[in-house]
């Protein structure tokens, strides 16, 4: 059903969960010792952030933040507002982003500089996704799973207009689902 609507998929659920895996080893060895707070941005980062939090294995705690750049549709309207804040304070604490795609960057170099400013210990991004052509602002995530090209991609967390999220894999939509 849901297949019917996909142009063809970029990366195989075997695929993520393998990164989940690789990226999993290197976050245990990084935070070893460390007790860091795990802020997944929703809804996009929720699939994957639920398969890498299994594959750290180090004490840690988790919360969430909203915030809205995306109006529906496929293109950015450059503003970020904080719909949702976390429910734990920030200050001296080692805080580890889980963001689904960084796009233009404006959403997480708005993020990273509200949690640094809160006097974070240190802040650190983990992106599933990184489209580097779409980049509007300079950010570079320190934990990267996959380089996309500049297309509209759904699936595993990802959506166009609320849909797809539910997809186990990534995926690019046929033209006529958003034309
Ligand atoms: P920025 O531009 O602030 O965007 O880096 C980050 C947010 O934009 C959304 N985004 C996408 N969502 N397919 C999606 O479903 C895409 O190809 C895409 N590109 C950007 C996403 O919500 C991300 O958190
Ligand atoms: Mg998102």
């Amino acid at each position: 059903m849901l297949e019917q609507d996909i142009k063809k998929v970029l990366i195989s659920e075997d695929e993520l969960q393998a990164k989940a895996v690789e990226l999993g080893e290197v976050l245990t060895n990084d935070y070893a010792g460390k007790n860091p707070l795990v802020v997944g941005i929703l809804k996009g980062s929720v699939p994957f952030l639920a398969d890498l939090i299994k594959r750290i294995d180090a004490h840690l705690e988790m919360d969430f933040m909203v915030v809205s750049s995306y109006h529906g549709g496929t293109s950015s309207s450059g503003e970020v507002k904080l719909i949702k804040d976390l429910d734990t304070s920030v200050e001296g604490r080692d805080i580890l982003i889980v963001e689904d795609i960084i796009d233009t960057g404006r959403t997480l170099k708005y993020l990273a500089e509200l949690l640094e400013h809160r006097k974070a210990n240190s802040v650190k991004i983990v992106t599933l996704l990184d489209k580097p052509e779409g980049r509007v602002v300079e950010i570079d995530a320190d934990y990267v799973g996959f380089q996309v090209p500049n297309e509209f991609v759904v699936g595993y967390g990802l959506d166009f207009d609320e849909n797809y999220r539910n997809l186990p894999y990534i995926g690019v939509l046929k033209e006529e689902i958003y034309q």
